[in-house]
């Protein structure tokens, strides 16, 4: 770390240490146009942090730190196509999926956005076709049901996405298979038809093990039922390794490339993202895209006190590493956002959990936090117990929409948005607020209990409160709104892992248990310990493998 960095951590750790005890409601009382000092916009897309313990000192620090990271600078240079994946020696440029056609960016040598937009159009042609049934299976049918069998980045951004943009589904079913649980892959096809399923095998390596086994098993229940011609007819892939899609077996005009410099955890938005594009078209695809792109335009051009991605970013490392907070929860009040936290624990935890800096030596600061949620209300009646009265403080990234898409249709529903919004609110109101204890016996002696019992219940009912989170809000979960997001969110993650010096873009740590996985499969299924093994793991696979009493 520069000098000037760490000096901005330590001003920031001497600014907290100053404001302690104040709390960020008293922050509220200060300053009634707190809401706007502490909020930045892009268009409808609000991000409100001013429930969170920072004071206009705060916020200048933090602007320190991200200015003396060259976070500006790092930006420019993944926006410019250079290799900042250092370790793999790759650019990072899942920024040019979703630039207009025309925009000129070179990566070595080639021209990208071309190369993006000439298999966009292919993917397009081919989702029209399926979902006009101008494209059929091997009987002459039409597909109703596709399958996409992937993992990790090749699974949870369409995955997220599809639910996320359920009200512009018009396309057929769409199912996902990840597991290497076969259970996985047998509940999806059980009630399937092979000859109206169609499966899309992606894979950017196309060696994942858990990838091309579900792809094996699908071939062998497709080619049962309707013979090996029928491969061609019903399966696509999605790859960056066209020779290995080749050798499966599919047909090239059904093969949709990406390229090395689009990481797994940021392929959504390309042609990894085809299963969504024939679920809800490729208008609605090129709509998400816009919105991805629009977030990318503001990254790069607001001033960093106004930019959302930079915002979020200096929030979550003043949580982790000022605070010391150690994870931070995403709760969508959503329902379609019921996958975001998932997906987010991918693109977050695999880009930021990382312990040496660039240059491989020792991170002098804490990294990416646990990150966790489910969908709002669900998680109000699960573990906000915890992160209302919990010993440690959990920051909350809450989501919410003005209106959702179903308002109109039966009648109670638009009730049911109020009621949504309303309970939002009020957790992140009782969040900052808590209740004294004071407030606590006197509600109980209000509601007619004897002070004895009052006593004895008060400290139960106490909310510590000045737990910290942050809103974003938006109009409605549009696909232009989803891409704004998932950008958002990107680039929050780029901010941060500019900050600690990371590489956010390789994987490492991924490797040590899928190399061992791979040597531990033949003594599995021979029932072998081989002698490196410990005595753990040995005792575990003598138990799994013996015979069924
Ligand atoms: O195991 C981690 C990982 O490499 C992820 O980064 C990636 O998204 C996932 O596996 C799937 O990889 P592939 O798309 O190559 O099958």
């Amino acid at each position: 770390m520069t000098t000037k960095v760490e000096h901005a951590f330590e001003a920031l750790a001497a600014d907290r240490a100053a404001g302690n005890g104040q709390s960020i409601a008293s922050l509220f009382a200060t300053d009634p146009n707190r809401f706007d000092g502490f909020s930045a916009r892009l268009d409808d897309l609000l991000l409100d942090y001013s429930k969170c313990a920072l004071t206009g000192d705060t916020v200048g620090h933090l602007l320190n730190l991200a200015r003396a990271a060259g976070v500006e600078a790092r930006r420019d240079a993944m926006f410019a196509g250079e290799h900042i994946n250092l370790t793999e020696d790759r650019a990072v440029l899942h920024i040019a999926l979703r630039a207009p056609e025309g925009v000129k960016l070179d990566v070595d040598g080639e021209d990208a956005v071309a190369q993006v937009h000439a298999v966009l159009a292919a993917m397009a042609r081919f989702a029209t076709g399926i979902r006009s049934g101008a494209l059929k299976g091997a009987t002459g049918k039409a597909i109703t049901d596709v399958v996409n069998i992937g993992i990790g980045g090749s699974d949870l951004g369409p995955v997220m996405a599809t639910l996320a943009l359920a009200p512009y589904h018009d396309g057929p079913r769409a199912h996902y298979v990840s597991n290497v649980d076969g259970a996985h892959l047998f509940d999806t096809l059980k009630p399937l038809d092979p000859a109206t399923t169609l499966f899309i095998v992606a894979s950017k390596t196309f060696t994942t093990q858990e990838t091309m086994a579900n792809a094996e098993s699908a071939r062998h229940w497709l080619v049962e039922a309707l013979g090996e011609d029928a491969v061609r007819h019903h399966f696509a892939a999605v790859s960056t390794a066209l020779d290995k899609v080749a050798a499966f077996g599919i047909a090239h005009d059904r093969v949709f490339g990406f390229w090395d410099w689009v990481g797994g955890r940021y392929s959504v938005w390309s042609a990894i993202g085809l299963p969504v594009m024939i679920a809800v078209g490729p208008d609605r695809f090129e709509e998400f895209l816009a919105g991805g792109h629009a977030m990318d335009v503001h990254f790069r051009s607001a001033p960093l006190e106004r930019n959302l991605p930079v915002l979020l970013g200096l929030v979550g490392i003043w949580h982790r590493d000022v605070c010391g907070y150690a994870t931070r929860a995403v709760i969508p009040y959503d329902q379609h956002l019921s996958r975001l936290p998932a997906y987010l624990q991918q693109l977050d935890m695999e880009s930021n959990g990382k312990r040496v800096t660039r240059d491989g030596t020792p991170v002098s600061h804490d990294t990416g936090p646990v990150v966790w949620g489910e969908p709002g209300t669900n998680g109000q009646h699960a573990f906000f117990q915890l992160i209302h009265q919990g010993t440690s403080p959990i920051p909350v990234e809450f989501l919410i929409a003005a209106r959702g898409h179903e308002e109109d249709s039966i009648p109670g529903l638009q009730r049911q948005h109020a009621m949504l919004i309303a309970n939002c609110l009020a957790q992140s109101e009782a969040l900052m607020r808590g209740r004294t204890l004071e407030e606590a016996r006197a509600q109980l002696l209000m509601g007619g209990r004897d002070p004895a019992k009052a006593d004895a219940l008060a400290p139960h009912r106490v909310f510590p409160g000045n737990r910290p989170s942050v809103t974003i809000a938006y109009d409605r979960l549009n696909p232009f709104t989803l891409g704004r997001l998932i950008a958002l969110y990107e680039h929050r993650v780029f901010v941060e892992g500019a900050i600690w010096n990371i590489n956010s873009f390789d994987q490492w740590g991924v490797e040590l248990g899928k190399e061992l996985a791979s040597t531990l499969l033949p003594a599995v299924e021979s029932g072998q310990a081989p002698a490196a093994l410990s005595g753990s793991a040995a005792g575990l696979l003598k138990h799994l493998t013996a015979p069924a009493t």
